[in-house]
């Protein structure tokens, strides 16, 4: 993997299909170096995604989808006509590379479906046309979804948002920051609140970066300052993104959303959870049931390069938490809203959803 400058990236162009490679934004340099990493095989692409160079639920969807188009290319060079058998041991590492979020494997399946109606010859074009209309559809999804979260904000008024769930964590405009974005060209967003969001520092590094670059007023705050900025009454919702929606409604997402949640119920202050339907696991019965990531406890015994803790410490290191579905007021998707979720209005949403 070599990293280039090619022109960027922007918050708005953190995944390019280019030349025959997909260009990842990395996302571990950011906001100190916009750079591209280059990527020419479904293994980098995985390793990628490991390692957090992309990372946010829907682009670690987009990122796979390209990752097949290079697994499809690779497996018709080396295999021929065999190419649906080669391809399994890539898919299966995209598969390996992350565990929670839901869009990883939703991407997977769509481009299986396009696998299964090709035949024995060269995959890559169809691959590569499927994998773009998924970065599209997404990107489009959070447009839409955007202009409808802002539709439910009685403005102006002060928001919190907890990590990154940005353009830059989506195929474009991103999910709890379209919703933001939206609300702020619409009048209604005084100021955000970002959580910089232990320990990779998403909301600090990232979120802190898309928002300035939009002009949107942002102020940093330490996670464990939320619930007394909601005692004092200037905010209105607390906006987040998702990594995995059980069928009951439960939320998965970043860890340090559901203390926000609880926090949040006790200040009457709303909850909305900005997720396209890819983020929807209508097999996954309830929060309980979500696969939790745990990392490295060394990324929590430090920050960056500097060792914090004393040599020796134990620590734990779960990503994603669990918020209820009885704590938010509000998902918002492309399809629509569903206030107060359950299973019944989630099953009746993916139900009647036109998208
Ligand atoms: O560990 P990360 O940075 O991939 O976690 C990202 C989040 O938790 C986001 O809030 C979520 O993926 C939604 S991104 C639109």
């Amino acid at each position: 993997m070599e990293t280039t400058t090619l022109s960027g990236p922007t918050p708005d162009d953190a995944a390019r299909w280019h030349q025959g490679a997909l260009y990842l934004a990395e996302q571990r340099l950011l906001p100190e170096r916009a750079e591209y990493l280059r990527l020419e095989t479904a293994g980098e692409v995985a390793e990628a995604i490991r390692a957090m160079v992309v990372r946010g639920a829907p682009a670690i969807g987009v990122a796979a989808a390209y990752g097949v188009v290079l697994a499809g290319r690779d497996a018709y060079a080396t295999a021929g006509s065999s190419w649906k058998a080669a391809i399994e041991s890539d898919l299966a590492r995209l598969a390996a590379s992350r565990p929670t979020a839901v869009n990883l494997f939703w991407a997977i399946r769509r481009m299986r479906d396009c696998i299964a109606d090709l035949g024995t010859g060269d995959p890559y074009a169809d691959l590569l046309t499927a994998a773009r209309a998924l970065h599209e559809a997404d990107r489009a999804a959070n447009r839409r979804l955007g202009d409808l979260g802002a539709e439910l904000i009685e403005g102006p008024t002060d928001l919190i948002t907890h990590c990154n769930a940005g353009a830059i964590a989506t195929g474009g405009y991103g999910t709890a920051l379209g919703v933001i974005r939206s609300a702020f060209a619409a009048g209604k967003v005084r100021r955000v609140f970002a959580d910089e969001t232990r320990p990779w520092m998403q909301g600090a590094r990232l979120t802190a970066w898309e928002l300035m670059h939009d002009g949107i007023p942002v102020v940093l705050q330490a996670d464990s300052a939320a619930a007394s900025l909601m005692a004092g009454g200037t905010v209105g919702w607390v906006i987040v993104g998702s990594d995995r929606i059980a069928a009951n409604g439960d939320v998965a997402n970043k860890i340090g959303t559901y203390p926000l949640a609880i926090a949040a119920k006790y200040h009457g202050v709303k909850v909305m959870v900005a997720a396209p339907t890819s983020t929807i696991d209508l097999e996954t019965a309830s929060g309980q049931d979500i696969p939790i990531e745990e990392r490295d406890p060394a990324e929590l015994l430090g920050c960056g390069d500097q060792q914090l803790a004393p040599a020796g410490c134990l620590a734990r290191n779960p990503v994603f938490d669990v918020t209820p579905a009885a704590l938010v007021d509000a998902i918002v998707t492309e399809r629509g809203v569903v206030m107060q979720p359950n299973a019944e209005k989630i099953r009746a949403l993916m139900a009647d959803g036109v998208a």
